[in-house]
């Protein structure tokens, strides 16, 4: 394992010597999870996506969802190719994108064997160096996480600027979303989080599963986390999904669609961090995830 965290350590000092001049100009990179699966997180990536390109942003979706993913389903695309090729090194990152609408790109996940689902370190260190490459060409990645908090969502999030954490207002789903927050402060993650509500009865539900959520996390981690906003139940959404197609395009005068739009807005009024020496934070929040999961 030192050997490994060595490694990085190269791959650091190498990376920042080499890319002096573009340090990359993704101007964020944007996480979102959840505690417990089916909350919505797929629906928000994809529509919040198109949201963002139509706006003028030129965005990547990652789908790291490598078994089960289905980001490409949503916007009818069909990938012959997936991150699993580019783990296996059988394809370039570059020739698994694939183009959606409005400005907005794909990388696809897969639907694969079990044992290829958590990476190992070898794969992890290479998908993440060749996405390094990507950060250079693109504006904003938007990364689909799968549901929970394995090695590889932690991966994920210590690359990533913003985490918006995604829950419904079920009793399970809000403790599993503290339980993620509580994961990554006690790994040292510092990505500015924040909570979305999906399939609320009304907004003001919403607010009240984000005040919960917030004084627990002041309570008992001295951390506060940001309210983006909720998505009412909406069967506009469940009608998009049937047809393979973006709610935000198929029922632009949806609530789901109205206030999805608000909640992206939000996100993207947030101060955005200056890209210099991106790179190498990206590598040092990686390489601290390295170390603590070769301790335990
Ligand atoms: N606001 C909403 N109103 C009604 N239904 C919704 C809403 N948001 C999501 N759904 C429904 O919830 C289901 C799950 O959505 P989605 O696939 O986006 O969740 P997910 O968090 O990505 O799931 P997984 O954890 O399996 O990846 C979908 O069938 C979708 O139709
Ligand atoms: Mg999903």
């Amino acid at each position: 394992m030192v050997d490994q965290a060595e490694r990085l350590r190269s791959i650091i000092q190498e990376r920042s010597s080499r890319q002096i001049v573009d340090k990359g100009r993704f101007s964020r990179i944007i996480a979102v999870a959840s505690g417990k699966g089916g909350v919505g997180k797929t629906n928000l990536v994809v529509n919040m996506g198109i949201i963002m390109g139509k706006l003028g942003h030129k965005i990547v979706i990652l789908d790291t969802d490598l078994g089960m993913a289905n980001t490409d389903i949503l916007m009818d695309l069909k990938p012959v190719y997936t991150l699993v090729d580019v783990i296996q090194g059988n394809k370039d990152l570059k020739e698994v994108l694939l183009k959606g609408p409005h400005n907005v790109e794909l990388l696809p996940g897969g639907s694969c064997l079990p044992e290829l689902i958590n990476l190992d370190n070898q794969q992890r260190e290479q998908l993440f160096s060749r996405l390094s490459y990507l950060d250079q060409e693109e504006n904003i990645l938007l990364i689909d996480c799968s549901a929970g908090i394995s090695r590889d969502v932690l991966f994920f999030v210590a690359s990533s600027d913003d985490l918006v954490l995604v829950t419904t207002p079920e009793p399970t789903a809000i403790t599993d979303a503290y339980g993620i927050i509580k994961v990554i402060n006690k790994h040292g993650l510092k990505p500015k989080i924040s909570v979305v509500i999906n399939m609320v009865h009304h907004l003001k539900e919403g607010e009240v599963v984000y005040q919960r959520i917030n004084n627990v996390c002041r309570k008992f981690l001295d951390i506060g986390v940001k309210y983006l906003g909720s998505i009412e139940y909406d069967q506009h959404v469940q009608r998009a999904v049937l047809n393979c197609y973006p709610y935000v395009l198929q029922f632009p005068r949806s609530r789901a669609t109205l206030l999805t739009r608000e909640i992206t807005r939000r996100l993207l009024s947030e101060e955005e961090k200056p890209a210099k020496k991106k790179e190498e934070k990206f590598l040092r929040r990686f390489l601290t995830i390295w170390n603590t999961g070769s301790e335990g």
